[in-house]
């Protein structure tokens, strides 16, 4: 029955949760194409399964930068995360240590990061940065000093895409101290503390260096800046359209990570996210190349049932991941790209 509990997670959270809240977690930008999209390319994807294997014993883990995960997801960075359950990053940490996995953590997050790494989880930082580099310096030195394990650039947001919005602006409702806690007092009226316009290969150097942390560059759609990204020292390339809440009609990460794979695998981990929802689309995304991937909104939505919402998400999805790897005639996510051709590209 885990299905069936995975499949109606989006529409418990519509009935659990404050209608701008719940608009804010599925919203994409303008008309939600890409949105829309990307579940449908996991399930465009079709699979030519192994038999005759012996698929006794199934481990579903992977090395991200080097130490195991023992799910081959993770938890994608998203704001607001508070205002989905009180406990917002906390549940998700302590969830989601208790799976073995890794957090990622919004520099927006509205949880202290000293707070989160002593859930005693592993976890990664996302960072945007701002046009003065400088202004976030003293958030990157919190991440380091509280455990965090590498940093994860997020560049397809030089400005925060239009939405369409239907009620009430979630900003309207939120109270304050739920964005941003881990930058200095009033950062946000600071001159300069806007999204950077003008990133460049040159900052995954100056944030490795700031923080002596492995970079992961997180937001990446083609292979040529896939490799521009492997050639500026990352070590790791993230295909993410951002679940469509930026630039709206870009292709789906099933369509483009073949060709990351294909250009940088050899070289650095590749990640993707984006309209992930069950094991059989952790699986597409496993055959397509991927080292590991990211759940966004399932995790929120998760979330409004709090901790025990999303250790059940890690639950229920690890069964079926297991199943889906079984079914598959495959042992470890390592078997799973030999289930498709490389050049097998899902119709999107
Ligand atoms: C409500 C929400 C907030 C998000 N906030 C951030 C963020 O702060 N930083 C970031 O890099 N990505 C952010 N994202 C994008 C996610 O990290 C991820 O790329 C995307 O949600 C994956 O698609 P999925 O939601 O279909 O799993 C956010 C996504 C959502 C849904």
């Amino acid at each position: 029955m885990t299905g069936t509990w995975l499949h109606g997670l989006e529409d418990r959270a519509r009935a659990a949760l404050p209608a701008p809240v719940f608009e804010y977690v599925g919203q994409g930008a303008r008309e939600s194409v890409s949105t829309r999209e990307a579940p449908a390319a996991w399930q465009g994807l079709r699979f030519a399964p192994h038999v005759l294997r012996d698929v006794t014993d199934v481990d579903p883990g992977v090395d991200l930068l080097g130490r195991r995960s023992l799910v081959p997801w993770g938890i994608a960075p998203t704001t607001l995360q508070r205002a989905v359950h009180p406990d917002g990053e906390l549940a998700v940490a302590r969830a989601t240590a208790a799976a073995g996995g890794v957090m990622v953590v919004s520099s927006n997050a509205g949880t202290s990061f000293a707070a989160i790494g002593a859930t005693g989880v592993r976890w990664w930082l996302q960072a945007y940065l701002p046009s003065d580099r400088t202004l976030a310096e003293p958030m990157l030195d919190r991440a380091v000093a509280a455990g965090a394990e590498a940093v994860v650039l997020t560049v397809d947001t030089p400005v925060v895409a239009t939405k369409y919005v239907v009620g009430e602006p979630v900003w309207d409702t939120v109270q304050d101290g739920l964005l941003r806690v881990n930058f200095d007092p009033g950062y946000d009226e600071r001159p300069g503390a806007e999204k950077a316009t003008d990133l460049g290969p040159h900052d995954l150097d100056w944030l490795a260096e700031r923080t002596g942390l492995p970079v992961v560059v997180k937001g990446v759609l083609r292979s040529d800046d896939a490799r521009r990204c492997v050639d500026a020292g990352a070590s790791a390339v993230w295909v993410s359209n951002h679940g469509g809440r930026q630039l709206d009609r870009a292709r789906s990460t099933a369509t483009q990570l073949p060709e990351v794979v294909a250009e940088v695998g050899d070289d650095a981990e590749v990640y993707a996210d984006g309209g992930i929802r069950n094991g059989l689309d952790v699986l597409a995304a496993l055959a397509l190349g991927a080292r590991g991937v990211f759940l966004g909104r399932p995790a929120l939505w998760a979330l409004a049932d709090g901790e025990q919402g999303v250790a059940r998400l890690h639950r229920d999805l690890r069964d079926e991941v297991v199943e889906a790897l079984r079914l598959a005639g495959c042992r470890v996510p390592a078997d799973a790209p030999s289930l498709l051709g490389r050049d097998d590209v899902p119709p999107l």
